[in-house]
């Protein structure tokens, strides 16, 4: 699995469709059946997320509390790898993310989506799994979900920063509108306990402390000295240096458009928003989260 080899794979950008009522790119539908239908054990932990909230932060900190004595797999095999995308299907260039799941030699197996909570597929219910979720303030996710866009040939063409906001508001994005995701996956943790639900805010806040939470969370009992090691690990810089962590296996991301890991910043938004737009994000916003009681902090 470690030599498979993404530095030449090309992909052309897709178009976004309809798909059970949000708005997807074939590569997150082609695999539906068995997506849908996908085994989980109950020892599997699900790391759930809106795309850009912290996913691969939090997959390497679980990577690291779980398997970080694993010098050839902390050496040799990138995070993709390490924790498969359930739903994703790039069927000439790596197998899809349900056989990379099936075939997870480890308990538990961390398997990431970034799904509604409504499409997740049932056996992950049924099995009572361990799920955590990240979820991350609307204008810091919908800069970087931009940039990513930009980045990522395997995105749909974003159009220029307000088309990208405009569509934002009125979520036509890959995996639908973030309002729906944010709280659609609060509303899912008040009646499943097993449901950690976290903020990218709160991780930048006090690293350390959210690395607690996760353990008593998962019921760990890793050393404090082990903790300290991970949490400096975990940091932004020590993540965009290492080649496991920082994407920059996959050729289909052009950093030279914008770094994965770019810039791990709360209120960074401040630098893209006009004053306009923000008055106009914030009227959308109220309206859009009157629902829900899920609060967000857009600078720390
Ligand atoms: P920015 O684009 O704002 O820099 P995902 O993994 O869900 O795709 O999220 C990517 C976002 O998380 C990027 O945000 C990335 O820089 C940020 N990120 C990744 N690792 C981080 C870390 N260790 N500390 C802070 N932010 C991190």
């Amino acid at each position: 699995m470690e030599n498979i080899d993404l530095s030449s794979m090309k992909l052309s950008r897709p178009e976004l469709f309809d798909f059970e009522g949000v708005s997807m790119i074939h590569y997150f539908t082609d695999n539906w059946e068995k997506v849908k239908n996908f085994q989980a054990r109950p020892d599997d932990i699900l790391i759930a997320t809106y795309p850009k909230a912290g996913t691969t932060w939090v997959s390497y900190i679980l990577d690291l509390l779980y398997f970080g004595n694993d010098a050839e797999r902390q050496t040799s095999k990138p995070i993709y790898l390490r924790v498969p995308f359930l739903e994703s299907y790039f069927p000439e260039l790596l197998p899809p993310g349900t056989e990379l799941a099936d075939n997870l030699p480890t308990s538990p197996r961390l398997i990431k989506t970034h799904l509604p909570v409504q499409l997740v597929p049932k056996s992950f219910w049924e099995q009572n799994c361990k799920v955590v979720y990240v979820a991350r303030n609307a204008k810091d996710n919908a800069v970087s979900y931009f940039h990513f866009d930009r980045m990522n040939m395997g995105q749909p063409e974003p159009g220029d920063w307000n088309n990208f906001l405009q569509k934002f508001m009125e979520g036509k994005n890959v995996f639908g509108p973030w309002y729906d995701h944010v709280s659609g996956w609060w509303g899912k943790k008040q009646t499943y306990s097993n449901l950690l639900y976290m903020f990218y805010e709160d991780m930048v806040e006090d690293t350390g402390r959210e690395v607690e939470r996760l353990c008593s969370f998962l019921g760990l009992s890793n050393s404090v000295e082990e903790r300290e090691k991970i949490t400096k690990g975990v940091q932004f810089n020590a993540m965009k240096q290492n080649q496991m962590t920082n994407y920059s296996t996959i050729s289909v991301m052009d950093f030279k458009i914008s770094p994965f890991m770019r810039k791990g910043k709360v209120g960074d938004w401040k630098n893209q928003f006009t004053v306009a737009q923000n008055q106009q994000f914030d009227e959308v916003y109220k309206q859009k989260m009157k629902n829900t009681t899920v609060k967000f902090r857009t600078t720390i």
